[in-house]
């Protein structure tokens, strides 16, 4: 190395590069300094914050579908987040946009996909589809693995909760209503599990068809 190129000049490199407690500081600082740009305007955006034109809050039966779908564990096989890649919409349609998942806590993106994508699978089939389907896969798709899950036509669905649910949801800004929550109970009772989800995964997606 010739003299010239050895020659720093002020704080040099050298310096950062040779002390354990610098090269980490200084490491942190900057990826957090990157990372905090990148994400914090996305707190103050209307497209992340506000939902999509279309975009309703859960029913109270569409909502306890959607927690059977988290207590069966769908979400381990099915992503919901479809990404803007033309493989992806010519498949499932439009790609998922921020605002569509403002009621969602939490949101069911997934990553896992044994199955297909269900971000928009709402309207995609029959009620009765459906209803074949989740009590036995292989009765519409031969060649599916997917599991049965055929105690939901036979469970009623949980109405004694519904009402404490839609209100601890109201707290993070869901704006469901007196009126709404005060008719969620009779609303759910009488009505199966297999119903509640059903009602859960045909309202998916539906908002940006
Ligand atoms: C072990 C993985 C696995 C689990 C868990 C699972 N699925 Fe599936 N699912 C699949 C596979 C594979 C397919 C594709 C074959 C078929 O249609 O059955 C599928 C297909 C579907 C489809 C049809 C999608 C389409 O566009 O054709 C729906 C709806 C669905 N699953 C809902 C559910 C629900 C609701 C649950 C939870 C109660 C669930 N799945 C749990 C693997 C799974």
């Amino acid at each position: 190395m010739s003299e010239q190129n050895k020659k720093t000049s002020g704080f040099s490199h050298e310096k950062v590069e040779t002390s354990n407690f610098w090269l980490i500081v200084l490491t942190l600082l900057t990826v957090a300094i990157g990372g905090l740009a990148e994400i914090v305007p996305l707190f103050y955006q209307k497209s992340t914050t506000e939902a999509v034109q279309g975009v309703k809050p859960y029913t109270s039966l569409q909502l306890v579908g959607r927690d059977i779908y988290q207590r069966e564990g769908c979400y381990n096989c099915h992503s919901q987040m479809i990404r803007p890649f033309y493989a992806e919409t010519l498949r499932y349609g439009h790609y998922s946009v921020a605002g569509e998942f403002v009621y969602d806590h939490p949101f069911q993106w997934g990553s896992k996909r044994t199955g297909p994508d269900l971000h928009r699978v709402g309207g995609k089939y029959s009620d009765e589809w459906h209803r074949i389907h989740l009590n036995n896969p292989r009765d519409v798709v031969p060649e599916s693995n997917m599991p049965a899950y055929s105690w939901l036509e036979k469970t009623p669905a949980d109405h004694a909760t519904i009402a404490s649910h839609m209100t601890a949801l109201r707290k993070v800004g869901v704006p469901y209503t007196d009126d709404e929550i005060k008719a969620s109970t009779d609303e759910v009772k009488g009505k199966t599990e297999m119903e509640a989800v059903i009602a859960y995964l045909q309202v998916l997606g539906t908002a940006l068809k």
